[in-house]
């Protein structure tokens, strides 16, 4: 079964509070979504693999060690997904980036999938999938799904938020995949948003209601 990590951190959880709150603007929502991402990711990060180099400093030879080349692919879920692009860049300058376009059908609450770009070499790539909001899991299984579809061995899911019905779908579906999220609400209302959750993360990332 896959492993659910939730991030206790304190500047993590300010930022959420934050997040949550009905009365914060698009352009502080939107900063925050990418400061959690860049904390997150220091944290999903934590068993990239090292190697030792040599390093001449002014004064003497240092041991120092450097990530060992491993190859990486951050895939956000549009559009959510995209405010937490540039947090993860800014850790991984050198990451690259792939695109999958999916929404949430409003009558069936099913995913509807309309994009789908990744880089070439995306089947030798580890993969973090990136999607603030884990509510029925419909979006983030179906990603994975084509993400396994090319070749994709190794992934990753982190979101802001998550409902545990979104944690036992990917659970099912893919047992494979470890979850990072900020919290776990409590449940799904019965339009499948997130309780207490932060509303539509779409929408209030690109001020679009
Ligand atoms: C939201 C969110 C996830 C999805 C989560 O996207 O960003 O992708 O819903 O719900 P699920 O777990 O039930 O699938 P939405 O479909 O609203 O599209 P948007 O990002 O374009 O606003
Ligand atoms: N998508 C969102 O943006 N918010 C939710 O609470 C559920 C799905």
């Amino acid at each position: 079964m896959s492993n659910v990590c939730v991030f206790d951190h304190p500047l993590i959880q300010h930022k959420l509070s934050i997040l949550r709150d009905e009365k914060t603007s698009v352009k502080e929502f939107r900063e925050l979504v990418s400061e959690i991402a860049m904390l997150m990711c220091y944290e999903a990060t934590r068993d990239l693999p090292l190697e030792e180099v040599d390093v001449k400093t002014p004064v003497a030879v240092a041991k120092c060690r450097r990530i060992a080349g491993k190859k990486l692919a951050v895939v956000p879920i549009l559009r959510a997904g995209l405010g937490m692009v540039d947090g993860m860049v800014s850790m991984m300058p050198n990451v690259k980036v792939g695109h999958i376009g999916l929404f949430r059908d409003p009558e069936t609450k099913l995913p509807v999938k309309y994009y789908f770009k990744m880089p070439a070499d995306i089947a030798e790539r580890d993969v973090i999938v990136v999607d603030p909001m884990l509510a029925t899991g419909g979006s983030a299984s179906a990603a994975i799904t084509f993400l396994k579809e090319v070749g994709v061995k190794h992934i990753k899911l982190m979101s802001i938020i998550g409902a545990p019905e979104g944690v036992k779908k990917m659970q099912e579906d893919h047992p494979d995949v470890d979850i990072f999220v900020a919290a776990l609400d409590d449940h799904l209302n019965d339009h499948a948003y997130i309780v207490p959750g932060l509303g539509d993360a779409g929408d209030r990332i690109f001020g679009t209601k």
